[in-house]
């Protein structure tokens, strides 16, 4: 792997470590729903107190915009944190000023406490020399354990590691380590599936994956307007006709590349996209005018799995159907189950992740027996389109 500055032979009784996590967890009244970030962070927290280090939990959470917001406050996960790591984690009121560094001051070896959320003050965000600076001001070095803010260029995330002593968290590490094993230096042949409503969100995407791997799967709505490129009928199905042209050179570009492309050939349609509207299984020739594609068919599912098959790497990005709602859901479902029985039986090494990808394959009940799945939403989409995470780049050994 590339060579990141870690925490194994650094001395911590007794040091103030900052340490970055990824807090921004989905809450609802006040009540942490899906804890899997926290979980992901939970070792580096205990592993450093257990050295007799100061823990300081350093995070963002939604987007305040440079102002206190209570109904932004990591209080709530804070109190998450303590259930998860069955430990004491006091909270400060703020990240910086005289109360935090009070609170600073007071801890003891092996002590936990959280501050409240960075993006209360405008600097976090702005990478303010001045802010970093008041930061670093709590801490003896700067653990950076977030790789799901590591696309941004704020304070926490990357200012820190220019003043105070940078290192790479354990979490941080699994997840670099994954991806490398999935696109830097995979085994051969690499399947991308790539999913998700819009092209234009994902053409930097592409244009990366297609200089490295074999076979790209496209899923999602996206699926719509490549079909639509190559002349089909897609009925009412969501499109986006102004990238027909660049979902066209898309394809020609694949070609000339000698990388396949894997497009639906049929799919389930219905004529709403509502609970319980009656929906059937078509080939893509007979979508009729009226028709929404709102998920692959079992023709699709069955190349998508042979192509699987013949795979030793996949990353997966997207699900395939609008399957938030069922029956849509069963396309992903069904490739979800093939990828981790591939995976299970040693035959295919599988990297997931971004936004709705981890809620889809956590549907699909199959999330533990994936090689790995990132808990990083637009950090994850920016490796793969192959740009440099600035809380990553600040981590290296010079
Ligand atoms: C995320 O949830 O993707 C990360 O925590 C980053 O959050 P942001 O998109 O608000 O920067
Ligand atoms: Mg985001």
């Amino acid at each position: 792997m590339d060579k990141f500055r870690t925490l194994d032979s650094v001395e911590l009784k007794g040091k103030r470590v900052l340490l970055r996590v990824d807090l921004n967890v989905p809450v609802e009244n006040g009540v942490v729903t899906d804890a899997t970030r926290i979980e992901r962070v939970a070792p580096a927290i205990t592993e450093i107190a257990d050295k007799g280090g100061k823990v300081i939990l350093l995070s963002h959470f939604g987007r305040p915009k440079g102002k206190r917001d209570p109904k932004q406050s990591l209080k709530p996960v804070a109190a998450e944190v303590a259930r998860i790591i069955k430990r004491p984690v006091r909270f400060a009121e703020d990240c910086i000023g005289e109360v935090t560094e009070r609170a600073v001051a007071a801890m003891k070896p092996g002590d936990i406490l959280c501050l409240e959320n960075t993006r209360f003050h405008a600097g976090e965000e702005k990478n303010d020399p001045a802010f970093v600076a008041t930061l670093a001001k709590l801490g003896d070095l700067w653990v950076n354990d977030a790789f799901s803010a590591a696309h941004r260029a704020h304070a926490s995330t990357e200012g820190l590691g220019h003043v105070l002593p940078a290192y790479a968290g354990p979490s941080m590490l699994a997840e670099l380590g994954a991806l490398e094993r999935a696109l830097e230096n995979p085994q051969r042949p690499v399947a991308a599936i790539i999913g998700g409503a819009k092209i234009s969100t994902k053409l930097d995407l592409l244009a990366n994956l297609l200089k490295k791997v074999e076979v790209l799967i496209v899923g999602g709505a996206m699926a719509n307007t490549f079909l639509l490129a190559l002349g089909k009928k897609v009925g009412k199905s969501l499109t986006e006709p102004d990238l027909a042209d660049t979902a066209r050179k898309i394809i020609d570009e694949a070609r000339s590349a000698h990388r396949e492309v894997v497009l639906p050939v049929d799919g389930v349609v219905a004529k709403k996209f509502e609970a319980g509207a009656p929906s059937r299984t078509v080939l893509v020739p007979d979508v009729g005018e009226g028709d929404m594609i709102l998920d692959i068919g079992p023709r699709t599912v069955e190349h998508v799995v042979s192509v699987l098959a013949r795979s030793r790497t996949l990353i997966w990005n997207g699900p395939f159907g609008a399957f938030e709602m069922q029956p849509y859901d069963n396309g992903t479902i069904e490739v979800a189950e093939a990828a981790a029985e591939l995976t299970q039986a040693g035959k295919l090494v599988t990297v997931a992740g971004g936004g709705d990808t981890v809620a889809a394959l956590n549907a699909a009940g199959v999330t533990d027996r994936l090689t790995y799945v990132s808990t990083a939403g637009g950090a994850f989409l920016e490796w793969l389109e192959g740009k440099p995470l600035p809380g990553v780049e600040v981590l290296r050994v010079q």
